[in-house]
């Protein structure tokens, strides 16, 4: 329609409203909108009546007074008891919030995605379930939690610190829990640290994500294990990284094959304690390997020290952090798996140097993490609960895992192999008989309720192992049986 026609030669493009189409007070007043934004229908046009403009497309004039009156509060149009209704000045007939005219009706194209925008849909990143479903991998016995002891840690806080958790904290962490968890790891792993170093977080993952910002520039080199943790390949690989797959053998991390593909990569990070997802332990000459080979090439070492409390039978071999002297370590490690995910707080220990950048990294990208969860985990600790909590998992888990490998053993022996040497953690891979494809076996088996993920997955170059990672804490011990017998009889 020309710009500047009158109101009555545009109405009859109003006909033909149907129900089919949606509400008809909202069809007309699109219609409407549109003209009067496309200058279809001219300022001070003059409209009919609600009554006769109702009449004449024979439509409710309910359904017309509704349409008006959404324009005339967008201020598109003005309304005047016995004098009708006018389009509005164009000053006034502007869109509301801001937004642009509308030149037609033709559909807008999606915006071009580039970049870490588009990067990120690409990225395989580690699906955590809402629902507590068996096997998922690293999923603590939530049903065991002592809710109770926590549940007053948070009230006693609460009351103490008064409006002082309130306010905002200090973003490297809550000072009580920095202190607390310097004097946990030097205890139980080893850490050489003094509590300034504690950089509290949310979880490993934005630990992984401070180190990216942080440690690397585009294209840098970035040594992984393979297989590895999805959630460190993802964040490196959205980073701009260049990712270096590095073997995993007997011993954890080939370093020789590292320094052959890649001598100059900025960062190495590796799960020494209990290798996700193969549950091996990394030996003493490959970690004093790894950290000759960081302190000469100037390289990082992000050592993910993710469930190094689960250990059943033999001693764990203290963090790496404890053996570097050359501040060339930055230790990682969280409580979303011994105490329970929702909780949101890890911790990265970090070398001296890295201090104040990690600081302002962290205040820059999130503030800091909460205080009132940090000063009840900091009185959780405090009065041995933490310990007790993790000295009762770890026979509760001992027990499960037992299961989870009996049932293996009767039922499946032929089919699903346990890989990993060390008796530890809080999943078991195995490996496939045959050349069963993981990823199909995987999607068989979630339609019986199961939740195991397919090992080769974890592989970033094209050699890959077929498996499954089968996570045994989180149900109790006769579901995981029933699981195991279910997982056994999927084919
Ligand atoms: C190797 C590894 N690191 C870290 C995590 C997760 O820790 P967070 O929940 O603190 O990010 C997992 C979870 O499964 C993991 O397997």
């Amino acid at each position: 329609m020309p710009r500047g026609a009158s109101p009555s030669s545009f109405l009859p493009s109003l006909q033909g409203l149907r129900h089919e189409q949606g509400p008809l007070h909202r069809q007309l007043y699109e219609r409407l909108r549109e003209a009067i934004l496309t200058g279809g229908l001219p300022p001070r046009g003059r409209l009919p009546s609600t009554r006769a403009l109702a009449e004449r497309l024979g439509l409710s004039r309910n359904t017309v007074e509704q349409a008006f009156a959404q324009l005339d509060a967008e201020g598109l149009l003005e309304r005047r008891v016995g004098s009708g209704s006018v389009v509005a000045l164009p000053e006034r007939a502007r869109p509301p919030h801001g937004a642009t005219r509308v030149a037609s009706r033709r559909p807008v194209p999606p915006p071009v995605l580039k970049g870490r925008a588009r990067r990120v849909s690409e990225l395989l990143l580690p699906e955590q379930p809402a629902d507590l479903l068996p096997l998922t991998p690293c999923m603590p016995a939530l049903e065991a939690f002592p809710l109770s002891l926590w549940r007053r840690s948070l009230q006693r806080q609460g009351r103490s610190q008064g409006a002082r958790l309130l306010a905002y904290g200090d973003e490297a962490g809550w000072r009580p829990l920095r202190e607390a968890v310097a004097s946990y790891v030097a205890a139980s792993r080893g850490v050489r640290c003094g509590w300034r170093q504690v950089l509290i977080v949310s979880s490993t993952q934005q630990a992984l994500d401070l180190v990216a910002r942080l440690l690397l520039e585009d294209g840098d080199a970035v040594w992984l294990e393979e297989p590895g943790y999805l959630g460190a390949r993802a964040v490196f690989s959205w980073a701009g990284a260049r990712l270096i797959p590095v073997p995993v053998d007997d011993e954890g991390l080939c370093v020789e094959h590292g320094v052959s593909r890649a001598p100059d990569a900025r960062l190495a990070y590796v799960t020494p304690s209990y290798q996700y997802p193969l549950g091996l332990t990394m030996s003493l000459p490959r970690r004093l390997a790894l950290l000759d080979w960081a302190r000469r090439a100037g390289a990082w070492v992000v050592e993910d020290d993710y469930d190094s409390e689960f250990r059943y039978t033999s001693r764990p071999l203290s963090a790496m952090q404890g053996l570097d002297d050359a501040g060339r370590v930055l230790y990682v490690g969280t409580f979303n798996k011994v105490m329970f995910p929702s909780l949101r707080l890890a911790y990265l220990v970090l070398p001296e140097a890295l201090v104040e950048p990690f600081r302002r990294a962290k205040a820059l990208t999130d503030g800091h993490t909460a205080p009132l969860t940090q000063a009840a985990m900091a009185d959780f600790m405090e009065r041995g609960h933490f310990t007790a909590h993790v000295r009762r998992m770890r026979g509760l888990y001992a027990e499960r895992r037992e299961a989870l490998l009996e049932g293996l053993r009767r039922l499946a022996s032929e089919r699903l192999r346990p890989v990993g040497s060390a008796d530890a953690g809080m999943h078991v891979s195995v490996t496939l008989a045959g050349r069963e494809d993981d990823v199909a076996l995987v999607a068989r088996a979630a339609r019986r309720g199961l939740d195991p993920r397919p090992l080769s997955i974890h592989y970033l170059g094209p050699r890959r192992t077929r498996g499954l990672v089968l996570g045994f804490s989180g149900v109790e011990t006769a579901a995981l049986r029933t699981a195991v017998a279910a997982l056994a009889s999927v084919r």
